[in-house]
């Protein structure tokens, strides 16, 4: 694997790679990001499979964890190498903001001010930003991103389509632990019992997704039961809500062509002072 901190080295390489797929990551990768890895790997008619690796201070807000973000670039590069990863880039902040970034991605209000962008504002401003930045640098004809972030994939397609970027956007599903947490960087911050009380988090998901499958419309009463029941376990959720897939505003139960298959619920909670997320399409 070629590793690259430099645009203008990336640039060069990217030029002889052929077809591209690119997985941006911000690093202390686990088997989800692998997951990605290998799905890019296996894109029909990619030459090559490019990762990045940066933690984007434009994505976090103030009081968030940037500084303590996990950063273990050494496995990181091994498991990239193991996965045929054919190029890191890995810059570092001066490479990637020179000055300060003034020039940003306004992602649509009405999509990022629910859920994740409620709770986080700017997140998904910075996180447009740095993803379409990390496009014009590789210039991939395919970008790979897991499910778990839901929103932010939203925002992503959103991005791709209405700016007419000529990169197709895959969503790959999200990989769990045996017990159903769902892998994340920031379940290293978890102690053993929080993380034994973790998987909580995706068995009311998956009760709430259950219930729904089988003909329950009465959304509000189903969340709040699994609200209640995450907060009896000491969980501090920020939501935990039934949602459309296709633009992620509240579905009206009662009407008559609301499918199951139409839906996805959605939950961010902390558990001590790490905050997760997940979600499961219903
Ligand atoms: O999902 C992530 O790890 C980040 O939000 C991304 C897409 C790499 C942008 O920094």
């Amino acid at each position: 694997m070629h590793i690259h901190t430099t645009i203008a080295g990336l640039r060069a390489a990217r030029a002889q790679a052929g077809r591209v797929a690119l997985v941006p990551t911000m690093g202390n990768l686990h088997d989800g990001h692998i997951a990605l890895m290998h799905a890019a790997r296996q894109r029909f008619g990619i030459d090559a499979v490019i990762a990045s690796i940066f933690v984007n201070r434009l994505q976090f807000g103030q009081g968030e964890d940037f500084n303590q973000y996990p950063r273990t670039f050494e496995a990181d590069c091994e498991k990239l190498a193991a996965a045929g990863v054919d190029h890191l880039f890995a810059p570092n902040e001066a490479e990637m903001y020179p000055q300060p970034q003034r020039y940003h991605v306004e992602p649509d209000p009405a999509l990022v001010s629910i859920l994740e962008g409620a709770f986080r504002p700017g997140h998904f401003r910075g996180v447009a930003t740095v993803v379409l930045k990390l496009f014009n640098i590789v210039q991939p004809e395919t970008a790979l991103f897991g499910k778990k972030d839901y929103q932010q994939l939203m925002v992503l397609k959103n991005m791709a389509r209405e700016l007419a970027l000529p990169i197709e956007i895959v969503a790959i599903d999200t990989i769990r632990a045996a017990d159903g947490l769902a892998l994340s960087s920031r379940n290293g911050y978890l102690s053993a019992n929080e993380r034994v009380e973790a998987p909580r988090l995706h068995r009311q998901l998956a009760a709430v997704a259950e219930a729904v499958r089988k003909g329950a419309r009465d959304f509000a009463r189903l969340e709040a039961e699994a609200l209640a029941e995450l907060e009896q376990h000491g969980w501090k959720p920020d939501y935990l809500t039934v949602r459309r897939r296709a633009d992620l505003q509240t579905p009206e139960p009662l009407a008559e062509s609301l499918v199951a298959s139409s839906l996805v619920v959605l939950a961010a909670a902390r558990l001590g002072t790490t905050r997760l997320i997940d979600n499961i399409e219903i």
